[in-house]
């Protein structure tokens, strides 16, 4: 029975159980830090939903972790993605963006989603793509919300 695995056959089921016990850092600070992003942007209770089964998995200081995510290496490739997703759009660092930047990452996202390119593909593979009605959703609340940050910008520049 034993000689079902080969050596190297163990040996790399060895290293993929021990693997199995270093995981990274959970991004989990809790879905406070988003309040400030979603008053200023005045998402709604529909849309706070949707953003966080969607959005804030990588771009907020709160991921719902799935099952599988406590698996090695996968955790390590969505850890990836959480970092990169944070490092260009954070909602939890709201407070610290001018609101020329704040401006521009909305309109970033408008491309994005016009585009079909947010959540990411392999992301949309197991959650399912947006329905036109919800980039539709998602399009408007960001152009509102730019319009109050353009009439900001333009008291700032007097
Ligand atoms: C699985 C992780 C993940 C999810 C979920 C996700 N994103 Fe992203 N997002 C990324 C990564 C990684 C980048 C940076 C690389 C790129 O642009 O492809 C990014 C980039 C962006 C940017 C561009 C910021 C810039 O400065 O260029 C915006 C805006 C954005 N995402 C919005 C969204 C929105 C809105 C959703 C939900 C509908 C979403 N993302 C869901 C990972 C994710």
């Amino acid at each position: 029975m034993i000689k079902i695995l080969k050596p190297a056959g163990w040996i790399a089921l060895f290293a993929l159980v021990v693997i199995q016990f270093v995981q990274p850092d959970k991004n989990q600070q809790g879905y406070e830090s988003v309040v400030l992003f979603e008053q200023e942007t005045q998402v709604s209770e529909e849309l706070g939903v949707f953003l966080r089964t969607n959005c804030y998995d990588c771009h907020s200081n709160q991921t719902n972790y799935p099952w599988y995510s406590q698996i090695s290496p996968l955790n390590y490739w969505l850890e990836e993605h959480i970092v990169d997703g944070k490092k260009h759009f954070n909602v939890s660092d709201w407070a610290t963006y001018s609101v020329k930047k704040k401006d521009h990452k909305l309109d970033e996202l408008i491309e994005e989603v016009e585009e079909g390119e947010m959540p990411l593909p392999s992301y949309q593979y197991v959650h399912g793509c947006l329905t036109s009605e919800q980039k539709m959703v998602l399009i408007e609340w960001a152009q509102m919300a730019r319009l109050n940050y353009q009439e900001e910008l333009k008291v700032l520049e007097l």
